[in-house]
């Protein structure tokens, strides 16, 4: 049976447009893996959608001076279009603001509450005298008690990324007028979360493939000992509280939306006519639940989820929670206030989406920050895909165009030179889905330039152009090998480079799409001598350095 597998890309707020630091976190990194498992056959389901409530959606209006909803309703059309765009394979694209989602969220916080899990709590919180409300996360800034760093917001530290409550800032400061805030009293409810510790940490204990830096993070945190957590604030943008005496209370952000991932679901079940569908995945046991997040998002999908998950009980567990660290502009954190990010839609303005699809993938910040430089851009599209993927492609199909007709030459006698490089497709093929399943896209991506470059060395040695005046079989032969080798990788290069993996498959003329392919059985992909191939084009073109300078100076205005 063909394995289930759920994969979710984490909610990005729809309070800005979509920039390289989202791509190259979560949504890259899924939708690779996603497009591999479709050509391995197995069922799976990719899952996203915008995360709408919360203080980072409403700071965003009061500095508009328009409602949240107009921030959500603009930037949600503009992320979904971006994403698809850049080609982001999502099988649902949803938006926690839609009635289905508020439901399900408010009957998975009286599930929890009915069971005992959530308790009411009188609490001191910070409250803003001149803007007349109470503090929660971003609304309030401080100094870091860890770092010591100014600029800590309520809820975590950006420069040395530990997670606060505002009571722990040094010289809390209203973020929107500069006011001192002063404790009043309010009331919340709270998620048992120091009930799960000793269920998480056995639960994570089999987690022996997650990567290390998840781990490590969640071992940090079972050590300081797991506290309960307010699951409810006082703003008024959100999901309401759904209970009696609850009025202008929402649900925290961090609370609904990762229940977001199972209202996306739901909502994709029933535009499929098959309502109930979603369940065969969230309740089924043999499914594997897969995150991809990046490093900030840790704490919440490796902990507070899971354990909210454990208290409903109806819903399987993640199995992997790939998260990446975060990716640097030209040597210099994403600031999307100081406008120092490369914004998706500009950058499709100019180029094509897989180059940047490309530097992503061969820079993922996997195990360390990556930094995109332009420059850096420019060379990985001119040295790598157009010099390497391109020329091999280029060359060998405007021989066969000029020498043979248009026509696969004839496979004739295979020599160990062509039985070698037919050999290195079963390999690569092997390697790079090994690499993929094991979340390593730099690897994956990096195994396919490597079938690409021995291609370009086995063109070299064989030398067509001397072999046709020569011996025309042994010419016909060589081109019929490279050919073979143009069709595996078209399929191979799906999940990186999926517009150009399309384009290639018709300038091969290939039959139906590549998309029917099976990864497994690429090495033995074969197009028969004599089918006539389709309209060549140029795959990757080369960027001239005054682009790029264009981009640099733009970035810097
Ligand atoms: O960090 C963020 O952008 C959050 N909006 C991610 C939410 S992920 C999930 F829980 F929905
Ligand atoms: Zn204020």
């Amino acid at each position: 049976m063909a394995a289930k597998i759920l994969v979710t890309a984490a909610l990005p707020y729809a309070n800005g447009p979509l920039h390289l630091g989202h791509l190259a976190g979560a949504y890259i990194p899924a939708d690779v893996y996603v497009r591999y498992q479709r050509l391995k056959g197995s069922d799976i389901l990719f899952i996203c959608g915008s995360d709408e409530h919360g203080v980072p959606i409403t700071i965003r209006a009061d500095r508009e001076n328009v409602s949240p909803k107009e921030i959500v309703d603009r930037y949600h059309d503009r992320m979904k279009e971006s994403f698809r765009r850049i080609g982001l394979a999502f099988d649902n694209y949803s938006r926690t603001s839609l009635p289905l989602h508020h439901k399900i969220a408010q009957d998975f916080f009286l599930n929890l509450y009915n069971k005992g899990y959530i308790k009411e709590q009188s609490i001191q919180q910070y409250y803003c005298p001149t803007c007349r409300r109470f503090l929660p996360d971003r609304y309030i800034e401080g100094e870091c008690p860890h770092c010591h760093r100014q600029g800590a917001r309520g809820d975590q530290c950006e420069a040395c990324g530990r997670w606060l409550e505002p009571e722990q800032l040094l010289s809390p400061q209203c973020k929107e007028c500069g006011s001192t805030p002063e404790m009043r009293t309010t009331t919340h409810w709270y998620f048992r979360l120091s009930e799960f510790q000793q269920r998480l940490e056995d639960w994570q204990t089999s987690k022996t493939d997650w990567k290390s830096n998840v781990r490590e993070f969640c071992s940090g945190w079972f050590k300081e000992g797991l506290t309960d957590r307010p699951i409810t604030r006082d703003i008024d943008w959100g999901i309401p509280v759904p209970l009696p005496n609850a009025d202008g209370k929402v649900l925290y952000v961090w609370f609904d939306a990762p229940i977001g991932y199972i209202s996306s679901s739901v909502e994709w079940a029933q535009k499929q006519g098959a309502p109930d569908r979603w369940r065969d995945y969230w309740m089924n046991p043999e499914t594997k639940l897969i995150h991809f997040i990046g490093k900030d998002n840790i704490v919440f999908h490796a902990i507070v989820w899971p354990a909210t998950l454990m208290a409903h009980g109806d819903f399987i567990l993640p199995s992997q929670i790939p998260a990446n660290e975060f990716l640097n502009i030209e040597g210099d954190k994403i600031s999307t206030s100081r406008n120092w990010a490369v914004w998706v839609d500009d950058y499709l303005e100019v180029f094509p989406p897989d180059p940047l699809r490309y530097w992503l993938e061969s820079n993922a910040p996997e195990s360390k920050d990556a930094d995109f430089t332009w420059k850096d851009f420019q060379t990985s599209n001119n040295s790598e895909l157009a010099d390497v993927l391109g020329n091999l492609i280029n060359r060998s199909l405007s021989f066969i165009e000029k020498n043979f007709e248009a026509k696969v030459p004839p496979s004739g006698t295979l020599r160990d030179p062509d039985r070698a490089i037919l050999a290195e497709i079963g390999n690569a093929t092997r390697r790079i889905g090994a690499a993929i399943e094991d979340f390593q896209v730099r690897a994956a991506v990096g195994a396919l330039m490597d079938l690409a470059r021995s291609g370009n060395k086995y063109f070299n040695d064989e030398a067509p152009w001397s072999s046709f005046k020569v011996d025309r079989a042994r010419c016909a032969t060589t081109l019929n090998t490279t050919v073979q080798l143009l069709a595996a990788l078209a399929v191979l290069m799906e999940p990186f480079l999926p517009f150009s993996a399309e384009k290639l498959w018709r300038m091969l003329n290939a039959p139906g799409s590549h998309h029917d392919q099976r990864w497994n059985d690429v090495p033995e992909l074969r197009l028969p001598d004599g089918h006539p191939l389709g309209k060549r084009e140029i795959l990757f073109s080369k960027i001239e350095d005054a682009i790029i300078e264009e981009q640099i100076a733009k970035l810097k205005k």
